[in-house]
């Protein structure tokens, strides 16, 4: 039998490539690996917390039941802190930063951002759900995070990844030298490399949208569509449509496969729906790392200013090919008024 490596002997290896770091890196890397794995006991007996929940919705303390995405928020949350690797996080479910303020803390060299649950909608019907992280290196010298800690362009991220709770759970990371994925043995309760140097095929057929919101997409959408949807065996089009709502899961399998995932700016919401921080910026990070591309339509999306925690931004993901066709049909567009 092959020996198998686990994430815990993968982080402690690959630690020599962060000579400035003097494992401070590794530290918070662990962190976040024990706190999927709590995550990933809770969600998967959700089914069942639900029905106990239901008899009064609260539970023997006479608190009420958690919601999921609330209770993955501070896990992640509780993990990061009570490691002392962070000075701050910055997280889907608060609407400020949380700065932390242990003499550890203050003296960390990192921030994270995340998205503690992506896919809330599907939390309910057993579908993939998942956990999205960024990691930069603070800008600010030592004390509790600032915000302007988060506030840095995606090109500046240290290390990005991204957990999914699906049929089995994995951890994929990368630190800026190529994509590895971990799955859970549950069994044994152990990430295991077993997707190692990931890379997203140059071309797919396979296009990832929420086609629902069609009469609001850009020209350059609409247009981008009908060629998925066009005949031309030489393209092997038609393309085939894939499409989950958890952005993770959609990625996860696009990046396996090969595709785009797409969602754009509408007349309603200009920047669609997307957060740049903690969805954006580092799957974009990952998908460059694979071989990929991301971009906001016209702008790789590392390059864009975070100017708010928040912030939302279009984002076409994926293999370059399909991405740059997308862009080519956006640039062709970009002056035409959307029409049905
Ligand atoms: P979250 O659950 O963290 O709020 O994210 C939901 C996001 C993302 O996971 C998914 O791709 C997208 O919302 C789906 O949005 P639509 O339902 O508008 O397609
Ligand atoms: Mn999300
Ligand atoms: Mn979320």
């Amino acid at each position: 039998m092959s020996r198998v490596t686990t994430l815990a002997e993968f982080i402690v290896e690959k630690q020599t490539d962060f000579p400035y770091a003097q494992g401070e890196l590794s530290r918070l890397l662990t962190a976040i690996r024990l706190a999927a794995k709590i995550v990933n006991r809770e969600v998967n007996k959700a089914g069942l917390v639900d029905i106990l929940g239901a008899v009064g919705g609260e539970n023997v303390q006479g608190e009420e039941q958690q919601k999921l995405d609330v209770f993955a928020n501070e896990r992640f949350i509780n993990a990061l802190e009570n490691q002392g690797v962070v000075c701050g996080v910055a997280s889907e479910e608060n609407e400020d930063f949380i700065p932390f303020h242990s003499d550890m803390a203050q003296q960390s060299k990192y921030v994270v951002a995340m998205d503690p649950l992506d896919g809330s909608s599907n939390i309910d019907v057993n579908v993939s759900i998942g956990t999205i992280f960024s990691i930069f290196r603070r800008v600010t010298d030592h004390g509790p995070a600032q915000l302007e800690d988060f506030l840095q362009k995606g090109l500046e991220q240290v290390a990005a990844g991204y957990v999914i709770y699906g049929s089995s759970t994995m951890l994929v990371y990368s630190t800026g030298n190529g994509v590895n994925g971990f799955t859970l043995d549950s069994s044994i309760g152990v990430f295991c490399l077993s997707h190692p140097k990931m890379r997203i095929p140059e071309t797919g057929k396979i296009y990832s949208i929420n086609e629902g919101n069609y009469v609001h997409f850009p020209q350059g959408v609409k247009e981008y569509l009908k060629y998925c949807q066009d005949h031309d065996p030489a393209t092997n089009r038609p393309y085939t449509a894939r499409y989950i709502g958890s952005l993770v899961a959609d990625f996860h399998r696009n990046l396996i496969k090969g595709g785009i995932y797409i969602y754009p700016g509408t007349t309603k919401n200009p920047n669609g729906k997307l957060r740049l921080l903690y969805e954006c910026d580092p799957l974009a990070f990952l998908i460059e790392q694979a071989g990929g591309r991301a971009s906001n339509g016209f702008k790789r999306i590392m390059e864009l200013d975070a100017t708010e925690l928040h912030q939302r931004t279009p984002m076409f993901i994926g293999s370059t090919k399909m991405v740059e066709e997308a862009e080519a049909f956006m640039a062709k567009y970009q002056e035409v008024p959307a029409r049905s």
